[in-house]
């Protein structure tokens, strides 16, 4: 009898599934053998071929014949074209023209924002809010997709604990944890729950790995680090746009143990797909391949056929591929296995965007006109800009300003809507960014009580200016006496209430192959700030930057000192609502400001070293430190002001023991004490006290933008489990250490209370 019914449900479940839909997997793998049984190994090998279209380029070479290639199916993708009608009609080549008819992918740099221009990543990274940066990133996808556009190359999350380096500019900053919570919310936004909408895109999770950690700050210099660190510290962010499904991945440029990322099979395939289970394709970075001619690695043969070997799909710019594998498969080099399964991971990103049902997916001609730079996406990229700002100082609360305040605005950048955006704005429409002149007059509907000066150019020196101006965004240079540029904005103070100083970086002074070896601010900006507070008027300086600057100097002359990053489109709306009041700043800092460049590179998740110095103290005979600055950063990780102030009560920890299978409670109640409702960031860390390897002093464990209004008490509560005390260990197994753990929380990473607890066998 039981077998019997064992085999009438046997039997129903056959038909059931039979009646069953295939899974998407299995019928992509039916469409993409079909398919790939009609092609010849010359079509296969153009699958793999990705031309920059000429828009806007990134190197030097450039591609040619694009359209002839389209139709001899060459080509698997353009990059960095715009407009629905322009990817139309090369999409009409492709599907009309080619033999097979196969759709090409169209990307480009989205990288924050696409019309609406939203904060430049390292600022969006400083709300510590992961909503707002999804929805940043889900409003880049609408926009960039009603223009064509159904692949990003973003998010950029290299670490980076290196301001020299000018692509600090574009990432989240030194913080493993967080940078990867960042990663997931931005793979979140751009691809959504279905890639096969229409206002959903591809993400390509770049520079895969370690670009950010080159040798002494140089954009595209050596890299070299331990396996330990990788894993601890660099590697997360990559992989949690791993584990959020990201569907391609971009090589970076440098070396990675000695051999270029590009032709790195450890890095490719091992780590990447087998270690962490990767399922789409990899692209390089622009003529990442060719460049390892310069590496030293051989002839673009050998570097093409190394970097298919080691995993790469995709050829970016340098047609390396295209020209070369045929020849290496006929010399036994390289397999058609090879060739197959970059062809085939291609096809399936292309399946997967919906592409093969409706290649004219993203080319509605009419969606750009009512979802591109609407105003509820301005809206929303100034209210972020407004959450990415951080208040570093505000000396007797001079800050915020009263709106019939009569101000002098002054400074190379407050006058300036070419520089508002920053770097990678490649859609942005830099004339229509609001500058802070016009944000202070929209916010105070007041222009009469604002009187302006330039005061100084950016820099000091013209050729330098000319150099960060090379991408069209120079600010036009004031060619007259300094003295007399300054003369002028000390004039326009005479009658002021306060004077609003707005200065910085050009948007160019950071981003690709922008390096500074000295990041303080410039000499002539600083004797502009001097005048100025010779004047005896309260000096607010507002900083627009793309890294971390030294402003020692300025933090112990000027009163108050807001940092905006590059805040977007709408910048200077969104600089006004915080000058003003209508916006409390509760940004908090992800990258370390040192005191001065030399101090480079700083983090706050640094190792203790066997002679460390003691807490407080600044120089010890024989104890590791410098003898001209002290250890401690002018801003640590986490910091920012508010223009209230938290109270934080002493920690409670449900138990002070916590076995391997069992979780701790740690609650804290933060108190608002000041005269305003605001945010704050509770940040948690933990250390290892003993480990087979040494730990940091710190590590960002969780963290909770919490609100709280004045006079409220919040009680803010964190769970911590095994995962959070796991780390790669020697042999790179990722384990927790029974011992001492010391747990802390606080409002950055240097203001904490501490507690501690014991994690058993
Ligand atoms: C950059 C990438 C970018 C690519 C395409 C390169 O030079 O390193 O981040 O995605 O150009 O524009």
């Amino acid at each position: 009898m039981r077998k019997i019914s064992l085999l009438i449900a046997v039997m129903i479940a056959a038909v059931y599934l039979q009646a069953q839909p295939l899974p998407q997997e299995v019928k992509m793998k039916q469409f993409i053998d079909d398919l790939m049984s009609k092609m010849t190994l010359e079509e296969k090998i153009g699958q793999l071929n990705l031309p920059g279209a000429g828009d806007f380029t990134t190197g030097q070479t450039a591609n040619t014949d694009i359209g002839k290639k389209i139709v001899e199916g060459k080509v698997g993708g353009l990059f960095n074209i715009s407009t629905a009608a322009k990817i139309r009609s090369v999409q009409q080549v492709a599907v009309e023209k080619s033999r097979l008819k196969i759709p090409l992918i169209f990307g480009m740099d989205v990288i924050h924002g696409y019309k609406s221009v939203f904060p430049i990543p390292l600022g969006l990274s400083c709300s510590w809010d992961m909503d707002l940066i999804e929805q940043s990133a889900r409003i880049a996808a609408q926009e960039a997709s009603a223009d064509g556009i159904c692949w990003t190359f973003s998010p950029m999350v290299d670490i980076s604990r290196d301001p020299r380096w000018g692509r600090i500019a574009e990432g989240n900053g030194e913080d493993p944890y967080l940078g990867s919570e960042i990663a997931k919310a931005m793979v979140r936004g751009y691809q959504g729950k279905d890639l096969t909408a229409n206002n959903t895109i591809m993400a390509c999770v770049k520079h895969y790995a370690l670009y950010g950690a080159p040798d002494a700050g140089r954009d595209y210099n050596t890299v070299d680090m331990s396996h330990q660190r990788m894993y601890n510290e660099y590697f997360p962010p990559y992989k949690g746009a791993v584990d959020a499904g990201v569907g391609s991945v971009m090589a970076s440029f440098n070396e990675v143990d000695g051999i270029p990322a590009t032709a790195n099979k450890w890095l490719m395939t091992d780590v990447l797909r087998d270690q962490w289970g990767f399922g789409g394709f990899v692209v390089t970075d622009y003529t990442g391949i060719n460049e390892m001619i310069d590496h030293g690695m051989g002839d673009l043969k050998t570097v093409s056929a190394l970097a298919l070997k080691a995993g790469i799909d995709m050829d970016m710019v340098g047609e390396g591929f295209l020209t070369t594998l045929e020849n290496s498969l006929r010399e036994g080099k390289i397999s058609v296995q090879m060739i197959d399964n970059a062809c085939r991971r291609i096809l399936e990103a292309k399946y997967k965007l919906g592409l093969f049902d409706d290649p004219y997916r993203y080319c509605d001609l009419n969606r750009a006109a009512s979802e591109v730079y609407t105003e509820a996406n301005r809206n929303q990229a100034r209210k972020t800009a407004s959450e990415s700002f951080v208040l570093l100082r505000n000396q007797n609360n001079l800050l915020p300003l009263k709106k019939n305040a009569k101000i002098a605005l002054v400074g190379p950048l407050a006058d300036n809507r070419l520089n508002m955006c920053g770097t990678w704005t490649v859609a942005g429409d830099f004339e229509k960014a609001i500058s802070v002149k016009d944000g202070i007059a929209m916010v105070t509907g007041k222009p009469e009580l604002i009187t302006y000066a330039k005061g100084s150019n950016i820099v000091a020196d013209s050729a330098l200016e000319a150099r960060i101006g090379m991408f069209g965004k120079a600010t036009g240079w004031d060619s007259r006496p300094a003295e007399v540029v300054i003369a002028e904005a000390v004039k326009a103070s005479q009658n002021a209430d306060v004077i609003v100083a707005v200065m910085g970086e050009a948007a160019e002074s950071s981003g690709e192959s922008s390096s500074m070896s000295d990041i303080e601010l410039p000499e002539n900006q600083r004797d502009l700030l001097k005048a100025l507070l010779r004047t005896g008027k309260p000096v607010v300086m507002v900083l627009f930057t793309g890294r971390p600057l030294a402003i020692k100097w300025e933090e112990e002359n000027i009163p108050a000192i807001l940092n905006v990053w590059f805040g977007g489109s709408e910048a200077g709306a969104a600089v006004a609502d915080v000058l003003f009041g209508d916006v409390v700043p509760s940004g908090k800092l992800t990258t370390t400001f040192p005191q001065n460049t030399g101090q480079i590179p700083m983090h706050y998740n640094h190792k203790n070293t066997g002679r460390p110095l003691a807490e407080g103290q600044w120089f010890s005979k024989f104890r590791s430190n410098y003898l001209d600055v002290s250890n401690d950063p002018l801003y640590p990780f986490g910091f920012g002001l508010s223009y209230t102030n938290f109270n934080y009560s002493d920690i409670n920890l449900s138990s002070n023991t916590m076995k391997p299978e069992g979780k701790i409670e740690v609650s804290v109640s933060v108190t608002n004490t000041g005269n305003y409702d605001g945010k704050e960031v509770v940040q948690l860390y933990i250390r290892d006290l003993v480990g087979s390897v040494t730990r940091p002093v710190k590590e960002l464990k969780d963290f909770s933008k919490v609100f709280i209004k004045k006079g409220e008490t919040k009680k803010v509560s964190f769970t911590i489990d095994i995962e959070d005390l796991k780390f790669y260990n020697y042999e790179l197994k990722h384990v927790a250490e029974p011992g001492e753990f010391k747990v802390f929380v606080g409002g950055n990473s240097r203001d904490v209370k501490e507690a501690s607890f014991v994690l058993t066998e």
